[in-house]
């Protein structure tokens, strides 16, 4: 595989970015073993406090010299106050009694401080920022670049790449339908944007004249190979690193992932009160079975976090959001070296297959 512009600009090895994952995967383990393996490893900082970002990095930066991300949301206009949360306080009533907790009680987000997050994202050694859920002012991308940093947004419609080049940034995550987790859709509706990565990426590439990174059901080296060959010259991948030994989430999510099937995720508003793609379990459809009971972001995703948090205390996958891609069915048990290192192998036999006209066996 030819090093791309972007990769050389990164100084990464392999043009492979191992997804931020807030909500505690993304763990300082992981990012450093994608760091050392050649690949990009970013810390998922969004649901954490200015203190626990300077830390996570500081621990990072102590075990590699190698670059790597941290990433945060745009900061959303909050919510109106729900005019009932009763429906969806009712709807968890069950799981909560089910782990144990007391009923349910909205409880309000904690409200982090974006300003606050960046700052110490800034501080903590970090290459790159990558960002989701919307722009950023020209100004505050500027300062970040003035820091040092290069500076990543998410876009999920070939227009929404081109407010973010016009804001500023160095490249852009075509972000697909395909992925796990949240949408970053910010300027369109979220139904409007559920566009394939193979349908996206080549109009983001179209549409921008900065690097453009592939994101959503990318897997394996053929995965990688298809987004180099679509324009992109890097793929971010979340759900093919759930399963890797370092990531920070519960055995039975894991699990659950390795025992999934393409049409067994789907997106829901259940969690967190904002589109994401997820394993269907039983916390996501007993709260679905109210078309009342949902609030907004982040206010649904502040209610059902007990619920959550005490289920990955005690490993209970049906009451855990299980975030993940439609690519769940190649999943692999693996450390995350040996997933970099084995899709970058994979990618380039890809590679060479297809320019030599070779044909896989029947
Ligand atoms: C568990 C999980 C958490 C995620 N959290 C974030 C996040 O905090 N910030 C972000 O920019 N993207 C986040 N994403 C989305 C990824 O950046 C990426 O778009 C997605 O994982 C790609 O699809 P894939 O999971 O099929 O590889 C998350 C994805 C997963 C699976």
């Amino acid at each position: 595989m030819r090093s791309q512009a972007l990769a050389r600009r990164l100084d990464i090895q392999h043009p492979i970015i191992q997804a931020p994952m807030a909500g505690g995967a993304s763990t300082v383990d992981l990012v450093v073993a994608v760091c050392e393996a050649g690949g990009l490893g970013s810390l998922g900082c969004a649901y954490s406090s200015a203190d626990a970002i300077r830390q996570a990095g500081n621990a990072v930066r102590s075990r590699t010299a190698r670059p790597f991300a941290v990433n945060l949301f745009a900061p959303l206009p909050a919510p109106d106050p729900p005019r009932d949360a009763t429906p969806a306080i009712e709807a968890l009533a069950d799981a909560h009694a089910d782990l144990g907790l007391t009923p349910p009680v909205l409880s309000g987000d904690p409200g982090l401080a974006f300003d606050d997050q960046l700052d110490a994202a800034l501080e903590t050694g970090a290459s790159v920022f990558s960002f989701t859920f919307g722009s950023l002012p020209a100004d505050t991308i500027g300062r970040i670049r003035e820091s040092g940093l290069v500076v990543i947004g998410t876009a999920t419609t070939a227009d929404e790449a081109v407010a973010l080049e016009g804001v500023g940034v160095d490249a852009v995550v075509a972000q697909g339908s395909e992925a796990g987790a949240h949408r970053g859709t910010f300027a369109t509706s979220f139904e409007a944007a559920m566009i394939g990565t193979m349908a996206l990426v080549p109009q983001v590439v179209d549409a921008v004249s900065v690097p453009v990174v592939a994101s959503g059901g990318i897997m394996d080296g053929r995965g990688l190979a298809a987004a180099l060959m679509l324009g992109a010259q890097a793929a971010q991948l979340g759900t093919a690193f759930l399963t890797t030994d370092e990531a920070g989430i519960p055995a039975s999510y894991k699990r659950a992932i390795l025992d999934a099937h393409e049409d067994q995720t789907r997106i829901t508003r259940a969690f967190s009160g904002r589109p994401a793609r997820g394993i269907v379990n039983q916390l996501m459809t007993d709260i679905e079975a109210r078309a009342d009971a949902i609030l907004p972001f982040p206010l649904q995703n502040a209610l059902t976090r007990p619920a959550r948090n005490a289920a990955a205390e005690h490993d209970r996958a049906e009451f855990l959001s299980l975030w993940a891609g439609q690519g769940v069915r190649l999943a692999r048990r693996q450390s995350a070296r040996e997933l970099v290192h084995r899709i970058a192998a994979e990618a380039n036999a890809a590679l060479a297959r297809a320019l030599s006209g070779e044909q896989t066996e029947e």
